[in-house]
């Protein structure tokens, strides 16, 4: 199987977490991609989705699946999300599309999350993938210098403003050890909106296709 192989059966895998007469919670990325192609096949069954980007709103619109604004909706059983490294307790690092943030939010709101990907994304530590913050624009010299203090490289991304205005800082050589520590330090620094990890609240099930198959954690 190839790599996008990969990620469309882990995408096809998640659609029997998809309950009838629902609002998805959706996220964002290639795997994703696949995801919202699938559910566009059973859109009949659904209400519609709560999306974590404008790349992926478009996409379920352009599917005919409506659209719901987060505030206006209570309950999400499900959020279904890809990831750029996952370990064994389903901690992750999330945010190489700059969607962070409201893939954070969609997932707080949701009763399970479940991550997609292919076997690449699987990690004994998580930090070689380097770490999104993102931070609102005039706070980004000082939280670079912030970070510098965490022990982290932070590197500008140029030319990426988020859905929400801000600019992304991508952190190079942390060895995290100590995830969810990790993920609220960096939280409490002035000027940050939200980091990548998803380690207080990770994935509830991970879907993970490599060359044996469909293999599915909980
Ligand atoms: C976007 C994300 C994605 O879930 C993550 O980057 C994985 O993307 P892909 O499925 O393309 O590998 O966090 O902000």
């Amino acid at each position: 199987m190839t790599q996008d192989e990969m990620k469309k059966a882990a995408a096809t895998k998640a659609l029997e977490y998809i309950k009838n007469d629902t609002i998805v919670g959706v996220g964002t990325g290639s795997t994703v991609n696949y995801f919202i192609d699938a559910l566009a096949t059973i859109k009949h069954n659904i209400v519609g989705a709560v999306s974590s980007s404008e790349e992926s709103s478009k996409r379920l619109k352009a599917h005919g699946i409506e659209v719901f604004d987060l505030n206006n909706v209570d309950v999400l059983d499900v959020y279904v999300d890809g990831a750029d490294e996952i370990t064994k307790h389903m901690s992750m690092i999330k945010g190489g599309g700059a969607a962070l943030t409201r893939e954070k939010i969609v997932a707080a709101v949701a009763k399970q999350f479940i991550c997609i990907a292919d076997d690449s994304k699987q990690v004994e530590i998580l930090g070689n993938f380097p770490l999104p913050v993102e931070v609102i624009p005039m706070a980004r010299s000082y939280v670079a210098r912030e970070l510098v203090k965490l022990g982290g490289d932070p590197e500008y991304r140029q030319g990426v403003i988020t859905d929400n205005g801000n600019v992304i800082l991508d952190v190079h050589n942390l060895s995290i050890i100590n995830p969810k520590k990790l993920e609220a330090d960096i939280n409490a620094i002035v000027g940050v909106v939200t980091n990548g990890l998803f380690a207080n609240r990770g994935a509830d099930i991970l879907i993970l296709v490599g060359e044996n198959g469909v293999n599915v954690k909980q």
